[in-house]
């Protein structure tokens, strides 16, 4: 029996078969899952072409996190594919060049709003526009990039992780009794798009190989995604709101 077996997921965030979802897509299909794709606007078009790289065919439904009628319409357009939701996986992030690359302390609250918007009010929105669809429980799970530090021109969008973060431990609290679990999968610097959209980008990934206690390729996604697909499974039954580390061992290292 394959890990995700007869499992029915909804896949945020595929964007470019760099993305982050797009393996999770993928090893989620490898592993026995049916796979709903969302991408919205202009980039639904480029989520549909890369849709065609995965394993098996995936259909793509509209969904901007910050769009209530998309996120009223979430049950109709996935009930159209999948009768139930096992799973979720929340893959999502985005902050205004001007409240990153070292831009802190100059940062307006119109796009630090944006950002914590897009990328941790996002979680708890995308939750309850998909509760309804898991009425026998399931599993959440959203990427971080670990927010106990301040790093190298991440600014904003690390205020907007400690936010997610956050948030993740308030929904695990709030939904658990109805069985659904909620974990995020802190990974390294990988070069997506996302990544490669913060300025200076690379001052962050410095030195991350050599600090890894088991290295770390940043053109790989493949261990960060295979934690977001065990993460799916049913192999972590009694767990909720918890952060797996998918760095290489750089979270545990002093200098
Ligand atoms: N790449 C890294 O180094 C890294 C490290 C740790 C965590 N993460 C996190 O992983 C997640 C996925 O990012 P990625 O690196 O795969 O980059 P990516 O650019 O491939 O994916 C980001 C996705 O966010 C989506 N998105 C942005 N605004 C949206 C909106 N309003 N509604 C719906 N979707 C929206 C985009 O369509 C895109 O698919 C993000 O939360 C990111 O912060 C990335």
């Amino acid at each position: 029996m394959a890990l995700l077996d007869g499992k029915k997921l909804l896949v945020t965030g595929v964007l470019t078969d760099h993305s982050i979802a797009f393996h999770v897509a993928r090893l989620a299909q490898q592993e026995g899952a049916e796979v709903v794709l969302t991408s919205f606007g202009r980039q639904l078009r480029l989520t549909q072409a890369i849709a065609k790289r995965l394993p098996a065919p995936a259909p793509v439904i509209e969904l901007d996190v910050t769009d209530e009628g998309d996120l009223e319409a979430l049950v109709g357009r996935v009930s159209e594919h999948v009768d139930r939701l096992d799973g979720v996986v929340h893959s999502i992030g985005f902050a205004p060049q001007s409240v990153m690359g070292g831009n802190f302390l100059s940062g307006q609250w119109a796009d630090v709003a944006t950002a914590l918007e897009v990328s941790a009010f996002s979680l708890k929105s995308l939750a309850v526009a998909a509760k309804p669809l898991m009425s026998q429980g399931g599993s959440i799970v959203g990427l971080t990039f670990d927010a106990s530090f301040a790093w190298p021109v991440y600014d904003w969008m690390g205020v907007a992780k400690a936010a997610f973060e956050s948030t993740s431990r308030y929904l695990a609290r709030d939904l658990g009794p109805e069985g659904i679990r909620v974990n995020l999968v802190s990974a390294g610097p990988i070069r997506t798009t996302a990544a490669k959209s913060i300025p200076g980008f690379e001052k962050m990934e410095g030195g991350w190989p050599e600090r890894a206690p088991l290295g770390w390729d940043q053109t790989d996604p493949e261990p960060t995604a295979r934690a977001v697909a065990a993460l799916l499974s049913d192999w972590f039954p009694a767990t909720t709101g918890e952060i797996v580390h998918v760095d290489g061992g750089v979270h545990a290292m002093g200098l």
